[in-house]
This record gives structure tokens, C-alpha cells and sequence, in this order.
């Protein structure tokens, strides 16, 4: 096992605790820039935000957003970003990066992987050919990346699969694969590496995933393996059986979630971060996610709504123009969604605004002591008076 007291490049300092649930508030200093917790992290597979510029993604107020080893990986390559100095430089970003290992995209991309010892088998999207991706691998790509927070290769099994020895056996192999990593992982004192905790829905399981993870000590710990179609109960056991477990002053990432009602509940339970492609991904289908639930403005009832996307809302696509925004609204929205790409981007960066506003008030709860009447309030307008 990897010695204790690895180096880390961050540090978390816990500002409040609700005294009714397990939310914390935080704030996680990260080498480029502190980053308030809880938050939600969006997207940005190819370096990118499908739709976003960089500067329309920072005027979201976004400080850490997630890159894909695997895609950077394939496109521009390892030669490509150890050349240009990584993906910062890569996509003009000067805030934090997240990239998660690739693995997961393999598998959940490429129904053809294979997970073996030595790592994840797949044939290149591009020629076909055979690769190959080891946690050695994997980290030698994140350390070219040059991202703020790295993610260990696991082993990841759906939570919905009946094969419990499949299960158990991806549970340790995820912890032999943390092993891997730590001992691979060049510059832990400018990137943080995160262990990735499995064991599918098996309390006992993630019990034991749980002390494994935790006795590596890395700067920051994620709970893996969730968000694949299991029950929300069955989802909440396995969130709140980890983050009892888990070290108070680390910061606890929840990966793969969420839609807003998964954030609320999952930062009751003592997480504190979040990742997930459904608000972006579901803006390009004319989705508006709003406090009163998702809104499909490509439906007729919206041909003449002159209304902002949300009332409200501070975004720059909904704030009226004397406020500088842009003054759009859901008719305009409505009657460009299904031919122009100007409606998808504007949904975009709703969406995303909305996300991260709503962790940002969740986190002001948490520290003005009131985050019990915030889950109130936010389940009563979602639940009771729908438009
Ligand atoms: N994204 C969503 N869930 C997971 C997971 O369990 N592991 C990794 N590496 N990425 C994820
Ligand atoms: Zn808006």
C-alpha cells in the first residue's frame, strides 16, 4: 500500500455545518483559484462547453469545470498538449479543471471495452486499432493535461448489474488501481489526485471501499458507480453510508449527478461536489431547467410567451437588456430552437447558470444556518405550483 501523507495541491477549509443534515459549507483552494463548496461542475468534454465560449462559461461564475482524459487523449493527444502546455493553455481557461480518468467514458461510450487486470481494452473510435488504457497510462495523460483535480482509474460496474463477484471484483481492483496510480502520479504537489470509492449498491461493500480509500490519503475522495438507474433510496444509503465514513476535512465528490433535485438531497448527505452533462446535453434538446421543474420550449404554448426563459434569473441569456443582459425570450427561444444552434446556446448557459445558482443559494443556506427551509422552499416551487 502507498505510504501515508501524500503531498496534495489544495487545501479545504469547512466554514459551516447545518445542525439538522450533513451539509457542510467550504471553500476548496485549488491552484488556479479558490472554488466555494458545495458545487456543481459543468462539462466540457472536448475542452470545451458544447455551445460556450470560455469567457460566456467564466461569466457563469464556473471556477472548476470538467475535461475528459479520455477525449483529450485521442484529440489533440498527448504530444499536442505536452507541446502547448496543457489544457488550460489548450482552451484559454485560467480557472480549475477536473478530468475524470477515461475508463468510464470507455465503458459507458464503447460497449466493446474490456476491463482486465492491467486495464480497459478498446479499439480507437478513430482507426480501429487496439488501445489500451493502464491507471499508469491514464495518469501520464492527466499530468500532460496539467488539470487541477485527477481522477484515479476504477473499475466501474452499473449499479443495476445482478453479477455481485463482478462487483466485489471491480470494488478491488479500484483500490489496486488507486495503488497504481498514486505510485505513477508525477506532480501530486501541483495536481490533487482523487480516489474513486465503488462497490455498488452493497453497503457492506462500500464499507469496505471506504476504509481501503481512506487509508491511501488522498487530498479528495469521490463516490463512484451512482447515478446509473438505481432506485433514489438505494441512492441515498450508499451517498450517506460513504460520507459518514469518509474524513471531515476532505472534499467529497459525488460523480455523475445531477438533475437539481439529486443535488439538493446528495448535499443533505454531506457531499460537496457535483458533475453532470444532463443540463448542457438537455438544453440542445430545447430544455429549460427552472425552479418550477423542465420546461420544453420547443412546444407551441411557448410560440408567445414574451417571458425571460426563468423569471428572475440572473443569467446572461434571461437578464433584460438596461441590466446588461441579453433579454431573451422563450417565443424567441421557442422559434429558433429547431433549426438554429443560437437556441441551444442560449439554453446552455441558463442551464448551467441555474445549476451553479443553485448550489451558490444552497451554500448561503448552509451558512446563514437556514438550509432546512432552502430544501423546503426548493421542493414546494419544483413539486406545488407547476406553470
Ligand atoms: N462518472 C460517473 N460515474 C463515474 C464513476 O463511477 N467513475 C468514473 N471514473 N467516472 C464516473
Ligand atoms: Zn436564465
Amino acid at each position: 500500500m502507498a505510504s501515508k501523507s501524500m503531498p496534495s495541491a489544495l487545501t479545504f477549509d469547512l466554514e459551516a455545518r447545518c445542525s439538522t443534515t450533513k451539509a457542510r459549507a467550504a471553500t476548496l483552494h485549488l491552484p488556479h483559484g479558490p472554488v466555494p463548496l458545495p458545487i456543481f461542475m459543468p462539462v466540457a468534454t472536448q475542452a470545451s462547453l458544447k455551445g460556450l465560449t470560455p469567457e460566456q462559461l467564466e461569466e457563469t461564475n464556473c471556477r472548476l469545470c470538467l475535461n475528459n482524459t479520455y477525449h483529450l487523449g485521442l484529440k489533440p493527444g498527448q504530444a499536442n498538449l505536452d507541446a502547448i502546455g496543457g489544457a488550460h493553455k489548450l482552451q484559454s481557461w485560467p480557472h480549475n479543471i477536473l478530468t475524470d480518468s477515461g475508463g468510464f467514458q470507455m465503458v459507458s461510450l464503447l460497449k466493446l471495452a474490456q476491463v482486465t487486470e492491467d486495464g480497459v481494452r478498446f479499439l480507437s473510435p478513430h482507426d480501429g486499432t487496439p488501445m489500451l488504457l493502464t491507471p499508469e497510462h491514464s495518469i501520464s495523460l492527466q499530468n500532460s493535461i496539467g488539470s487541477d483535480i485527477i481522477m484515479q482509474l476504477d473499475d466501474v460496474i452499473a449499479t443495476t448489474s445482478p453479477d455481485h463477484a463482478r462487483i466485489t471484483e471491480a470494488m478491488h481492483r479500484s483500490v489496486r488501481w488507486l495503488d497504481r496510480c498514486i505510485a505513477a502520479h508525477r506532480n501530486p504537489s501541483m495536481q490533487n489526485l482523487f480516489c474513486i470509492i465503488q462497490g455498488g449498491l452493497d453497503l457492506d461493500l462500500r464499507r469496505e471501499c471506504c476504509a481501503e480509500m481512506v487509508a491511501r490519503d488522498t487530498p479528495g475522495i469521490a463516490i463512484g458507480g451512482l447515478s446509473g438507474g438505481e432506485e433514489k433510496t438505494s441512492y441515498c444509503r450508499v451517498v450517506s453510508t460513504c460520507t459518514d465514513l469518509l474524513p471531515e476535512k476532505k472534499p467529497r465528490y459525488v460523480m455523475g449527478v445531477g438533475y437539481p433535485e439529486d443535488l439538493v438531497v446528495s448535499i443533505a448527505l454531506g457531499a460537496d461536489m457535483f458533475d453532470c452533462v444532463w443540463p448542457t446535453r438537455t438544453a440542445r434538446f430545447g430544455n429549460a431547467v427552472t425552479s418550477k421543474g423542465v420546461l420544453n420550449l420547443r412546444h407551441s404554448t411557448y410560440a408567445s410567451d414574451f417571458g425571460p426563459v426563468e423569471e428572475g434569473c440572473g443569467c446572461t441569456c434571461c437578464r433584460p437588456k438596461e441590466e446588461g443582459g441579453l433579454g431573451i425570450t422563450r417565443a424567441f427561444v421557442y422559434h429558433v430552437a429547431a433549426k438554429e444552434t443560437v437556441g441551444a446556446h442560449l439554453l446552455t448557459m441558463h442551464n448551467v447558470h441555474y445549476q451553479l445558482d443553485l448550489v451558490r443559494r444552497a451554500r448561503e443556506a448552509i451558512l446563514e444556518n437556514r438550509f432546512p427551509a432552502f430544501i423546503k422552499d426548493f421542493f414546494g416551487k419544483l413539486y406545488d405550483d407547476k406553470e
